[in-house]
């Protein structure tokens, strides 16, 4: 099978070395890609918002199958263009990626078919908005309708906060993703990331990681792409993976399909896991970077069969088979991250991988055949263990390996876990 991967990021990085290990894989391309996917693939450059320009290369180079990694093309309407030309493409169509383009549509959704979230509703303007926060009271969250990079929603604390999040919204702090206002209830609990691929009809749960989202140890400063993750998320028990199944994966995909809007892919549902059980927070439309990461690292199956029986609709008879350790990841970001940093700053050595552990590049690029850091997360240290605590510390030990002068990472990822498994 030829195929063609679209993104540059970590998780393209973690998916490109996994696809690579199939042995039904006759060529691998990646566009744009990254100087570490070109360990596996040859890079293509493409602009990827040029559909024609995705579909001529596709058909010169007779790729079977497109894989698509990161939301925006989904959004964008990539995966409905490829397949109109004839080209088997993983990924959802951009009616489909509303699950992560609208918090409303999600919303909607739930309410529909019984799925359990917070009490909602959507709002296009300021005022009534604020009315419904001065009802409701607060803790309470405000979010953006649409795609924010992640910065979209404010969990307020006090109803001040709430009122001056909704102004922020109404006055362009997200721009279009702003139009559109949800007031949702605050959710108390644990959170967890629940992946699940889908063909449309059928739900194949892949794993659980958590992931840990501010910048500084202890889960403060603010909120960026993702400083690490692991998996699986301990507070994902065989009890709360089968709740979940039952009351908001197959409700999800059954629902979709009966409104015209039949998902395929990859999605993970953000949980809150409450005194109740799991409710839903919000969906992805794609894998978590760098969520991706560990699930790589702990898949045994071949990847590129499972992706491609999401396109033939064939889910129901492929499994998924994972290692019973745990993996971890640790992202090195550019000093300033999430703020402004320095570009093009040189990394003089990435230690080699091992069976058990494996740097993957994300923010990277070669400027005169030396590596050098691009974006604000850059690499990403990723290693397995019996536990999450071994994990972690095989993670740190080859993070510590690394050179890079303007590199930085938080020393703590997986601390939820790790103290879990000291009681
Ligand atoms: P999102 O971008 O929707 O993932 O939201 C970002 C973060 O805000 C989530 O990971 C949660 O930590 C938090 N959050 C979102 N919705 C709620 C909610 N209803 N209750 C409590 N926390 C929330
Ligand atoms: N790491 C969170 C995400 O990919 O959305």
């Amino acid at each position: 099978m030829k195929v063609l991967l679209i993104g540059s990021g970590g998780r393209e990085h973690a998916l490109a070395w996994k696809i690579a290990q199939s042995p039904l894989l006759d060529a691998l391309y990646a566009a744009p890609g990254n100087p570490g996917i070109a360990d596996h693939a040859t890079l293509v450059e493409l602009n990827v918002e040029d559909h024609a320009a995705v579909i001529a290369f596709a058909k010169e180079k007779a790729i079977d199958f497109v894989v698509i990694g990161p939301e925006a093309p989904l959004v964008a309407g990539l995966a409905d263009d490829l397949r109109a030309a004839g080209i088997a493409t993983f990924g959802p169509s951009k009616a489909a990626a509303q699950l992560e383009g609208s918090k409303g549509f999600t919303k909607d959704l739930c309410a529909r078919y019984d799925i359990p979230t917070g009490a909602y509703q959507r709002f296009k303007s300021a005022e009534p908005a604020k009315d419904y926060v001065r009802a409701q009271g607060a803790p309470i969250v405000i979010k953006a309708d649409g795609l924010a990079a992640g910065k979209g929603v404010t969990v307020a604390m006090t109803e001040a906060e709430a009122l001056a999040a909704i102004d922020d919204c109404f006055d362009g702090a997200f721009g279009a993703a702003g139009a559109e206002v949800v007031v949702e209830a605050f959710l108390d609990g644990e959170e967890a990331s629940f992946f699940c691929l889908s063909d449309g009809k059928t739900a194949l749960a892949l794993a659980t990681a958590q992931d840990h989202k501010r910048v500084g140890d202890g889960d403060t400063g603010p909120n960026t792409g993702g400083m690490g993750a692991y998996s699986p998320a301990p507070v994902m028990t065989a009890t709360m993976v089968e709740r979940t199944m039952k009351e908001i994966i197959e409700p999800t995909i059954s629902g979709m399909a009966k409104d015209g809007n039949p998902f395929s892919g990859v999605f993970f549902a953000g949980l809150m896991i409450t005194a109740k059980g799991p409710e839903l927070i919000e969906y992805n439309v794609r894998f978590g970077d760098p969520e991706c990461q560990v699930l790589m690292m702990r898949l045994k199956s071949d990847l590129l069969p499972i992706l491609y029986a999401t396109v033939t609709g064939t889910l129901d008879r492929v499994d998924a088979e994972w290692r019973d350790e745990a993996a971890l990841t640790v992202v090195l970001a550019s000093k300033g991250y999430p703020g402004a940093y320095d570009k093009n700053t040189p990394i003089a050595h990435i230690p080699e991988a091992s069976e058990e552990a494996k740097v993957f590049h994300a923010g990277t690029a070669l400027k005169d055949d030396r590596l050098v850091a691009t974006g604000g997360r850059v690499l990403n240290v990723t290693a397995l263990g019996k536990t999450v605590t071994e994990a972690q510390a095989h993670a740190y030990a080859l993070a510590d390996r690394v050179e890079w002068e303007n590199g930085f990472c938080r020393r703590d990822i997986g601390w939820q876990a790790v103290a879990r498994e000291k009681v």
